[in-house]
């Protein structure tokens, strides 16, 4: 869950290039920071552990002279986060310098390999083998290009790669195996990067590599070749429509909270949506006799929400499982009668993309809703859909959770239509109300946010909190949870409101607070019930409901109003908006930073 970004420019340093991308990658991974150059012939290499500003401030990277570099942002895997383990990584004689994202899972195997032919190590990392394994072959009196295509027929396990060389020092090497990794192509030089984000200010044109692919990448030209056979693959770049303005803060303190405020800006693209694909993934569901929606965290919970509006809207059963247990779950049961829809924020998550490759040999048909052009979903689905929310740098995911929502919805709507079981009118209903979400998130923002902070601040120092819900919002309980542990680091519980005298209601004791969501959608009378059973028990209730619901007012200690007359099914987006801000504030008034979760990283790219 390291990221690494590549530069290779006409003219100029490449080092303020490439530390104003690791600031902007500094999502992926935070505990420590290394660029390496090559100037003149020599290679420099600048390293410490810390967050990237820290480490910037007191190494400046800046100074790093020479038009050429690689640069990473670490999140531990193998090692400590110690200088020693920092990337770059260096082979003995210091003319290699590697950058990686991934594990090498052979790393051990190789390394006594190397180390009985006298290769020198200094760090623990997993990573340094590649610098020896390159610098051997370097040996062999072989080419640079040729050297990185042997010691990739070598590695097991997953990388994104970035090697260079004072053999070759006009050039830079990019291999992929199962980690992201894209170039990008400019007038002033080229790039290469685990997220767009980095380069996103030099360029829109990027060339994303599948696979088992290397990319030999000068100031003026690239080339891609199959790491297998060494054979050349033509690849044609795509354009990126994110902007730079998009990938930063926007005036906003952090990520997330520019990211919460933006709800409505991505909800108003995710009502684009491809049609032809639209209509092919419906027809392709239809088909199905089996449907399984697989995803993890929070692209997981939009997931459950969307079980319960594809059977509503198109009496369809679609199963939500956690990508991480898929395989074990219901790998047997899959066939070609199967479809698997998956839902990934990145489109790089690791259990994700097993469950992809597992379910294709099993002749099921993949399907794939996610936000990153390029990434390795769209490439291993036999349709998708981009959701087109914009970059999310927030380590939570917020505006991507909505609009994931949102595009799960128009799904269900286009397949309703085709099984017959939505009426022209329903549809035209279904569509009209789609199209309020925007301004409903818009009115839900301006409404809650200071409340929101200040029931942050009444509630700050309660160690455990309820989330409990009914129907498809126990999606928006299962998300609050997330988000408050995550962020907040505030343990609570979430689960469907029926549960909770199952068992979880012995935790209640007087003052713990419970939150629950109770739109007006046909399942108040019961949620009443369970409001009463937690306040007899000592709860205090933090009721979500509509503006004009006056009975659950006054079962309250806080109300929080929404918007009335919501349909039901577009509860779960409105819903989440004052959940997010909630742990948002409490994160910020307990001193934590939303942005750098402790022990997280954005996307997930290890098993
Ligand atoms: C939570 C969060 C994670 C991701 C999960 C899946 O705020 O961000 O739980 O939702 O790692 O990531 P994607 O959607 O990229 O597959």
């Amino acid at each position: 869950m390291c990221r690494i970004f590549a530069a290779i420019l006409k003219g100029g340093k490449a080092s303020p290039i490439l530390t104003a991308g690791l600031k902007r990658l500094e999502y992926g991974g935070y505990d420590s920071a290394g660029i390496a150059t090559i100037h003149n012939g020599r290679l420099f290499v600048k390293k410490d552990a810390g967050k990237i500003n820290e480490v910037d401030r007191r190494l400046d990277f800046g100074s790093l002279p020479g038009s050429l570099g690689i640069a990473h942002n670490r999140w531990a895997t193998h090692g400590a986060p110690v200088q020693v383990n920092a990337h770059p990584h260096t082979d003995c004689k210091g003319s290699v310098a590697v950058v990686h994202n991934g594990i090498i899972e052979n790393f051990a195997e190789l390394k006594k390999e190397l180390l009985d032919k006298g290769h020198h190590f200094i760090s623990k990392t997993d990573t340094e083998v590649v610098a020896h394994l390159v610098e051997e072959y370097l040996l062999q009196g072989i080419s640079f290009r040729d050297a990185c295509l042997h010691a990739s027929r070598r590695l097991e396990g997953s990388y994104a790669l970035a090697v260079i060389s004072t053999v070759e020092p006009s050039r830079i090497m990019l291999l992929r195996k199962d980690s992201p990794l894209l170039l990008g192509l400019s007038d002033e030089g080229n790039f290469a990067s685990s997220d767009a984000v980095a380069f996103i200010d030099h360029t829109q044109d990027a060339v994303p590599l599948d696979s088992g692919e290397m990319a030999e990448l000068t100031s003026s030209a690239y080339s891609v070749f199959r790491t297998a056979d060494g054979k050349a693959v033509l690849k044609k770049p795509i354009r990126l429509e994110w902007t730079l303005e998009e990938a930063s803060k926007e005036g906003f303190p952090h990520f997330m909270l520019k990211e919460i405020f933006e709800q409505s800006r991505s909800l108003h693209y995710a009502l684009n949506l491809q049609k032809p694909y639209l209509e092919l993934m419906a027809e392709l569901l239809d088909r199905s006799k089996t449907v399984y929606l697989v995803a993890a965290g929070t692209s997981y919970h939009s997931c459950v929400a969307a079980s319960y509006i594809y059977s509503e809207l198109a009496a369809l059963t679609a199963i939500p499982v956690v990508a991480s247990e898929f395989v074990e779950q219901y790998g047997r049961s899959v066939n070609v009668d199967s479809t698997v829809l998956l839902v990934s924020q990145s489109g790089e998550t690791a259990d994700v993309l097993r469950a992809a490759e597992y379910v294709k040999a099993k002749a099921a048909t993949v399907l794939g809703i996610t936000n990153v052009l390029g990434s390795t979903l769209t490439r291993v689905t036999r349709a998708y859909l981009l959701q087109q929310s914009g970059p999310e740098l927030g380590v939570a995911a917020t505006k991507t959770y909505a609009s994931q929502l949102l595009t799960h919805m128009q799904l269900a709507l286009y397949l309703g239509k085709k099984r017959g079981k939505l009426s022209q009118s329903e549809v035209d209903y279904y569509l009209d109300a789609f199209k309020k979400t925007p301004e409903l998130v818009e009115q839900a923002l301006r409404e809650h946010d200071e409340r929101m902070k200040k029931l942050a601040r009444k509630y700050l120092s309660r160690k455990h909190f309820f989330f409990l819900a009914r129907g498809l919002n126990t999606a928006t309980a299962l998300e609050a949870r997330l988000k408050l542990s995550e962020i907040a680091c505030t343990p609570s519980t979430a689960l469907p409101a029926g549960e909770s005298k199952h068992g979880p209601i012995s935790l209640v004791e007087k003052g713990v607070p419970a939150v629950f969501i109770a739109p007006d959608d046909g399942t108040n009378k019961l949620m009443e019930g369970n409001i009463m059973e937690m306040k007899a028990r000592g709860a205090e209730a933090i009721i979500l409901g509509a503006r004009d619901d006056e009975k659950l007012r006054r079962l309250s200690d806080e109300y929080v109003a929404l918007p009335p007359d919501i349909p039901g099914i577009l509860t779960p987006i409105v819903y989440v908006v004052p959940l997010q801000l909630f742990a948002y504030h409490m994160a910020v008034e307990k001193g934590l930073d939303p942005d750098k979760p402790r022990n997280l990283a954005k996307s997930v790219t290890v098993l």
